[in-house]
């Protein structure tokens, strides 16, 4: 395993180790939380009794390799807490997120919690955020959306799929248009703005959360929280 790897496997265990019996835990997308969900189940094989709402197709398929029992929003509106990854986390704790297109739900997810965990290596850390922004939009909305993203200094991409042609189809059937703004000066001010535009779904930048969210960074030597 190297460097980063480790990193994100010290992360996603300290995260896993935070979940108490009998909680109800948000499963985020990507290649971190696989780490958390790899020790959750090495948890529940202890005794360990939790179910969780994953943010993805690929996490609720990850969790049921793993033998996480699942449940859905509708039976459990509230999460006591969600572990998810990030691209880009600030010193304030905002995030980018959406590398996988699972944000929507994602942010669903976080909202529902009552403590969001984001778990990360140290390469996802920054002053000031600047990645490529995902933004979800109707496919039915994408011309006149990425118009006036570009209106707004934004270089945009729609997101193609790798092993499919064409735009990747979230699992919302939404398209994803990838938006370079470099740094970011305002995130919040930004998010709201992207979010408003009619035929948007979801952008990437989450700052709404920072007062609930811990984030666990693995190293080299261990791990290191970060909260407001
Ligand atoms: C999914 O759309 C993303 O928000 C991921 O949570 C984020 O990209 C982190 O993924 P990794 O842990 O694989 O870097």
């Amino acid at each position: 395993m190297n460097p980063t790897e480790q990193a994100k496997k010290r992360a996603g265990y300290a995260a896993a180790d935070l979940v108490q019996d009998g909680m109800i835990v948000g499963l985020g997308t990507g290649s971190t939380v696989f780490f958390a969900m790899e020790r959750l189940s090495e948890r529940i094989r202890q005794g360990l009794t939790i179910l969780g709402i994953p943010t993805s197709a690929q996490a609720s398929l990850r969790a049921r390799a793993y033998g996480i029992p699942l449940t859905t929003l509708d039976d459990h509106p509230e999460i006591d807490i969600a572990i998810d990854g990030a691209d880009q986390v600030d010193a304030a704790l905002r995030l980018i997120k959406g590398r996988g297109a699972a944000h929507t739900r994602e942010r669903v997810v976080a909202g529902a919690a009552r403590e969001l965990v984001i778990v990360i290596d140290p390469g996802k850390r920054t002053d000031l955020l600047s990645a490529a922004v995902p933004v979800e939009v109707l496919p039915f909305a994408a011309t006149p959306v990425i118009r006036r993203l570009e209106a707004m200094g934004a270089a945009t991409a729609i997101r193609e799929g790798v092993k499919k042609d064409g735009p990747v189809v979230t699992d919302n059937s939404g398209w994803i248009i990838d938006c370079d703004f470099g740094t970011i000066t305002d995130p919040q001010s930004l998010e709201t703005t992207i979010n408003n535009i009619p035929g948007v779904v979801c952008c990437g930048i989450f700052s709404e959360f920072t007062g609930k969210t811990k984030v666990i960074m693995g190293d080299a030597g261990g791990i290191r929280m970060f909260s407001s």
